[in-house]
Formats: structure tokens, sequence, C-alpha cells
């Protein structure tokens, strides 16, 4: 072989190197969707519950809207391993079996998920992973779990970056493909070493059903939403920043609040994995957890994370970068009074001077382009969102 048809060979199976996504990523091209027990169930869960969530997603239209994933998180063992060293769903609550919960999802078009602890026991005292890695995935593959939650307690002595890799490494050999949700609450910044090893990472502690409030180790979420501001970069498909899970549909905030937390969560291209009871929501929630057009921000297929770009006595401007030259705008009213905010768009300098057509996505209504201020009253910790799409 001549010299130079060599290097064509060697620079292109560099180039395929290159593009080629870490292992693991094409299981979360977008950030994940679906629904997990923890908000609101705590340990309360068996399988009536989940059986009965999954058909409530399937009746609202959740599933439909892309919330496929179903996952139970802490709670769901028996408080010992067996006699094998294996884990066991809990025989009173889950009677049918782990592997019959799983088939009960996937026969409705949902994946199946659980949740663990890397250390010796899960936060709420069941047994965890830790010294089982290899076992406990292939028993989830046997029992075809598709997402895995690794929870950070009972960790004395462990380091983030060995343990997550670990459990990577099972899951990797069980020869299932597992979502793999690394959840140690953003302790070592695992947005700087785990990306090829799990495919989304909390960032931050637990969320509060709440604007930003403080209990115990729970914050509201603008607290949570402002700490994600530097982290933008760090995430892209397959590998993704995660916030924790929505608190839309709970206790302790307002509409306008479950709004702009939605809004916002999809501007960060954050998981979207709700946290209600979707077998009693109310119409505001089911309007909120299912407008296509803004879930389709959080799921644009550039998988840019969306940052802020200003704050100040005119409200907050965040922004994040879509496919074919769009951008989603969002502007939220932090302040305890409602208040009449406007938008010049030659202002937002990440638009280039470009001009765009606007659509305002929680009023469904195209509102011109961008050479006309937007104007218009916000209330208290609400928000207007925005698709902006260039103009012929
Ligand atoms: C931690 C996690 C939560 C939840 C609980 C379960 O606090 O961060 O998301 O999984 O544990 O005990």
């Amino acid at each position: 072989m001549k010299r130079s048809a060599l290097a064509v060979i060697v620079c292109s199976a560099a180039a395929v190197l290159a593009a080629a996504p870490a292992r693991g990523q094409e299981l979360a091209p977008t950030p994940p969707m679906g629904w997990n027990s923890w908000n609101t169930f705590q340990t309360r869960i068996d399988e009536h519950l989940i059986e009965s969530t999954a058909d409530a997603m399937i009746a609202s239209g959740m599933r439909d809207a892309g919330y496929i994933n179903v996952n139970l998180d802490d709670g769901w063992s028996e408080k010992q391993r067996d006699a094998n060293g294996n884990l066991v769903g809990d025989l009173k609550r889950f009677p049918s079996g782990m592997k019959a919960l799983g088939d009960y999802l996937h026969a409705r078009g949902f994946k199946f998920g659980l949740y663990n602890c890397a250390g010796t026991l899960t936060c709420a005292g069941y047994p965890g992973a830790r010294d089982h890695e290899f076992q406990d995935a292939k028993t989830y593959a046997s029992w075809g779990v598709d997402y895995l939650k690794l929870d950070w307690c009972h960790t004395e002595g462990m380091k983030a970056p060995e343990a997550y890799k670990k459990m990577h490494e099972a899951l990797v050999a069980s020869g299932r493909p597992i979502i793999f949700s690394i959840c140690e609450w953003g302790n070592s910044k695992p947005w700087t070493w785990a990306s090829g090893i799990g495919q989304l990472w909390r960032t931050t502690g637990d969320i509060a059903s709440c604007w930003d409030c403080k209990k115990r180790w729970q914050t509201g979420w603008k607290v949570l939403l402002d700490q994600q501001i530097p982290l933008a970069k760090y995430a892209g498909p397959g590998h993704w920043n995660d916030p924790d899970m929505l608190e839309v549909g709970n206790r302790g905030m307002t509409l306008a609040e479950w709004r702009s937390h939605f809004s916002l969560w999809c501007i960060l291209a954050a998981p979207l994995i709700a946290g209600n009871d979707v077998r009693n929501m109310t119409k505001e929630t089911h309007d909120i957890l299912t407008n296509h057009e803004v879930i389709a921000l959080d799921q644009d297929p550039l998988g840019r994370e969306g940052t802020r770009f200003r704050a100040d006595a005119g409200g907050e401007v965040w922004f994040k970068e879509l496919s074919d030259g769009q951008w989603a705008v969002c502007l939220l009213n932090p302040t305890a009074a409602s208040a009449q905010m406007t938008l010049n768009w030659k202002d937002l300098t990440f638009l280039n001077g470009g001009k765009y057509l606007v659509r305002d996505l929680w009023v469904a209504k195209d509102l011109g382009d961008t050479d006309a201020n937007y104007s218009g009253e916000i209330a208290s910790h609400d928000v207007a969102l925005f698709r902006l799409t260039p103009a012929k």
C-alpha cells in the first residue's frame, strides 16, 4: 500500500473515533424523560402504585409526550439480600416480582428504572451495591431493567469516580443497555469526570417543592437553577447535567412557579423526570407537563444546555441554542410582585443582530418578528417563553 493511501485510512479512522460517542452515550441522545416515585411517595411504593401510575401516564398522554422511563426510587427491595447475596424485590409490596413489573411496563411501551446506592446501604437503609456491583447488574439485566439511578449514601471511604466507573463496567458487562444516572449530589464535580461513565449526573443536593426555601438537605428550584449557570458547557448528547427531578404538580408552589420551573428545566436541557402523583393530577399540571412545544426545547437534537444571559431590574433572561439556527428565550420575573416586562431583542447579543420570528410558547401564539419589542405583564415568579426561528 502506498504511504498516502495508508495516511488516508489512518486519518479517516481517527476521524471516526473522534466522532464516535463515548461508550453508552447513545443511550440518551436527548435528556431522559420519565417519572420517579421519590418526590411524592418516598418509600411508600408497591406494584399497584407503579402499574396504576404507568396506566395513568398512558391515559393522560404523558407516555406519548415522551415520559417513557418509569423509575422506582429508594425502598423497592427486601431489607436483606438472599442467601446467595442477590437483591430481591420486597416480597409483600411487589408480590409478582421485579421481572413481572418490568414485563408490565415493557408491554405498555415504557422502560423500567430502579434505584440503589453505591455504598453499603441506600439512604433509606436497604441493601446497597458496594462489592455487589457485577452481581447486581446481572440481576437487573435478568429483570429487564433499562435505567439505574445510583445514589451516594453510606459510602464512607469511597471515591465517586471509581465507584461509579465500577458500576458502569458492571452494567456494560451485563450485556443490557442500561441508562446510568449518577447521583452523588454534585459533591465531586461529576461534570468533570462522569461523561462516558453515566448518561446523566446530579449537579446538586435534593430539590424541595418550593421556589427558594431550604429544608434540611433540600432546596427550592430557583436556588438549584442559579447553581447551573457555570455548568452549561459540560452537557451534551449522551451526557447531561441533572439538577434533580421535577416538582411540577406538587404542593408548595404556585401555578406560576410550576410553569417557570418546567420552562427553565427545559432551557437547561435537564432530564425531565416527573415527580408528581400522575394518577391524580389537575388539568393545569397536565397541561404544563405535556406541552409539546416546551418539551421540544428540552429535547432539541442539538443537545445544548442553556444558561442565563442577564439578570437585572428588568428580570432574568435565559437562553438556549436550538438546532437549525433557532433559539429559546425565557424571561423570568423573580420578584414578589407582578411586573410589566420588556424585551428588546436587539439587546440579545447571541442573536448577532439577526431577524427572527417569535412564538410565545405558553400562550401558543406567533407574535411577529424581532423588530418589535416584546412587552407583557408577567406575574411574580412566572415566565414568558419564546422560540425564535430565523426569518427568511
Ligand atoms: C437521596 C437522593 C434522592 C432520593 C433519596 C432516596 O436523597 O438524592 O433523589 O433518591 O436519596 O432515599
